[in-house]
């Protein structure tokens, strides 16, 4: 099968090639998909789960890319839940194979199924901002109606999905990011914007849960306007302040067929919008990694035509 491979992990993006690989096998609990839409994230290389298996030993060359939507082509020994020639979608395990190839092997229950009305571009972009946002507002955040989320980065690929499932979970939302931004994440459901470069982000007052997806300095300054018993959730990795009176939790996304299912259904209805800023080939997938100029929304890589 065709694939794009890294091998170098001092080379970074300037390795990755299309190359000719062996076609991924379904094991236990596995479904094999063929994939017609894959997601990537711009940093993926730089993670230790591109280079090795989960015992640390290296898996090189590997396939980059976590998110698919596709149809399912083999099932693994035992592998129930899912048939042959399901379209399904979902985030893939970190230290296996990815989606950047024309097939990829997956334990089933991190796949749910794509209706047949959603595209596989649509379905392939929401996986990691769709869950991520899920897990930080829903688990992590435990938010309530009526609560104050200051969203930082509102109008990017994981601060859009917060913002909207915020607003639609009953929540008062200020976003924060560029000032070019601003509109954007009032679009999408924020009612107050903090342009970071301008306004004194200390402006907003106390919150009850702070979305954090920046971190450094900005992460650090937004501990103080958490409100006693709220909450700190950051995906911009371990805080470096908490606040005084309530709970710092930063996490890696997990893929969840139940809350698969939840983002999907929004997007069907249109509670939830989803910005796909390019769609590209396999064959382009290289130069869509490391596109030249700024690449608004998710770049997503159409395997099949
Ligand atoms: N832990 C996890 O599970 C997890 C899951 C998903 C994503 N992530 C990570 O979370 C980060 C955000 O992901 P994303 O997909 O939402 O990225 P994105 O689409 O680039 O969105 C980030 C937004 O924040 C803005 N921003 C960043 N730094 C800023 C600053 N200093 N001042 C003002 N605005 C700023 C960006 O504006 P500009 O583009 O203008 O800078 C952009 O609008 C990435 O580092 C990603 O790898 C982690």
């Amino acid at each position: 099968m065709k694939a794009i491979v890294v091998a170098d992990q001092a080379a970074g993006t300037a390795g990755m090639r299309l190359a000719e690989r062996p076609k991924p096998e379904a094991a236990g609990n596995d479904v094999l998909v063929e994939v017609h839409a894959s997601g990537f994230t711009p940093g993926e290389l730089t993670w230790p789960s591109n280079w090795t298996d989960r015992l640390g030993r290296d898996r090189t060359p590997s396939i980059p890319g976590h998110e698919l939507a596709g149809v399912v082509s083999a099932l693994g020994y035992g592998t129930t839940g899912l048939s042959v020639g399901q379209r399904v979608f979902g985030l893939t395990d970190w230290t296996r194979g990815g989606t950047l190839a024309e097939y990829a092997a997956v334990e089933a229950r991190n796949l749910a199924p794509l209706p047949g009305d959603v595209a596989f571009t649509v379905g392939a972009s929401l996986p990691i901002s769709g869950l991520t946002a899920w897990q930080g507002l829903f688990e992590h955040g435990r938010l309530q109606p009526g609560q104050s989320v200051l969203v930082h980065g509102a109008a990017g690929g994981v601060g859009s999905m917060v913002t909207q499932l915020a607003r639609e979970a009953g929540a008062h939302i200020i976003g924060t990011g560029r000032a070019a931004d601003r509109q954007t994440a009032l679009d999408f459901g924020a009612a107050e914007f903090v342009d970071l470069d301008n306004d004194t982000l200390e402006d907003v007052g106390a919150v009850d849960l702070v979305f954090d997806v920046i971190g450094g300095d900005i992460g650090k300054r937004s501990t103080s306007l958490i409100r006693a018993g709220g909450t700190l959730v950051t995906i911009a990795g371990p805080p470096e302040a908490r606040p005084v009176d309530g709970l710092a939790i930063d996490f890696v996304v997990e893929s969840d067929r139940v809350q698969l299912r939840e983002v999907v259904q929004r997007v069907r209805d249109g509670r939830l919008r989803t910005v796909i800023g390019n769609v590209a080939t396999l064959d382009e997938a290289v130069a869509a990694f490391n596109p030249t100029g700024r690449v608004r929304g998710k770049t997503i890589i159409r395997v099949r035509p």
